[in-house]
């Protein structure tokens, strides 16, 4: 008997990948809890996105499957707050990345959480040293049709509103949340120092 898609599988410390976007037949037999997200893996959108460089996407894959998706892109999180004015930072502007879409196939649990350690990570260790960048933003997804809400996900990782008193019903169908770069260089920093890693 022929082992169902992904089953059994600890994506925990999968190794996350550059996509190829000339790939053939991207995303076959991706199925995600929402639709939209499984549609666009395998579109025309996701590779004129990644060839025109306004977006960049990275993959899990098992058996050359596609378990999980994330994209990241340049962003600035715009906020009437001045987040860092204890640092003496008077901006309400900051340079941020921004998760564009993260899915998971609906059968490849935890390959969603990987992906999102996996890009907070490439951020804090990787671009904030080639590039100043703050926080990591995202506009998380909340479908009043449906009642779908996927705010409490991110919050779980640390993520907050941008706007605490932002409307459960938006007008439009995500709040933005941001994600502070800093605490955790700073958490990585204080280890390196007490030479724990
Ligand atoms: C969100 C998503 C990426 C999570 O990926 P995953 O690999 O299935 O799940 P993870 O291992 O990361 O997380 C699982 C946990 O998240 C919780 N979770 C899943 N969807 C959630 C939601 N909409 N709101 C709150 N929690 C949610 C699960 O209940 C589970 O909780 P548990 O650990 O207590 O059991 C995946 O469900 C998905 O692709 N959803 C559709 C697309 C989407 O909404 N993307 C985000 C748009 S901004």
């Amino acid at each position: 008997m022929s082992q169902a898609r992904f089953e059994g599988i600890d994506f925990s410390e999968f190794d996350v990948v550059e996509m190829n976007p000339d790939l053939e037949n991207l995303g076959q037999g991706f199925k995600c809890l929402r639709n939209d997200f499984a549609t666009y893996i395998k579109g025309r959108k996701i590779r004129l996105e990644c060839k025109s460089l306004t977006s960049k996407c990275w993959i899990i894959e098992h058996d050359e499957k596609i378990a999980g998706y994330i994209t990241l892109m340049a962003d600035k999180l715009t906020t009437e707050y001045r987040l860092l004015e204890n640092e003496g930072v008077e901006y309400r502007t900051f340079p941020a990345v921004k998760i564009g879409w993260l899915a998971a196939d609906k059968r490849a649990k935890g390959a969603g959480r990987r992906l999102l350690e996996w890009a907070l990570e490439y951020v804090t260790t990787d671009l904030i040293n080639r590039v100043g960048v703050r926080f990591v933003t995202v506009d998380a997804l909340h479908d009043p049709d449906t009642g779908y809400d996927i705010a409490s996900y991110y919050a779980r990782f640390g993520f907050k509103h941008v706007d605490p008193t932002e409307s459960i019903t938006p007008k439009c169908n995500f709040r933005t949340m941001y994600f502070d770069i800093k605490t955790v260089v700073e958490e990585l920093n204080a280890l390196r120092r007490t030479r724990l890693i």
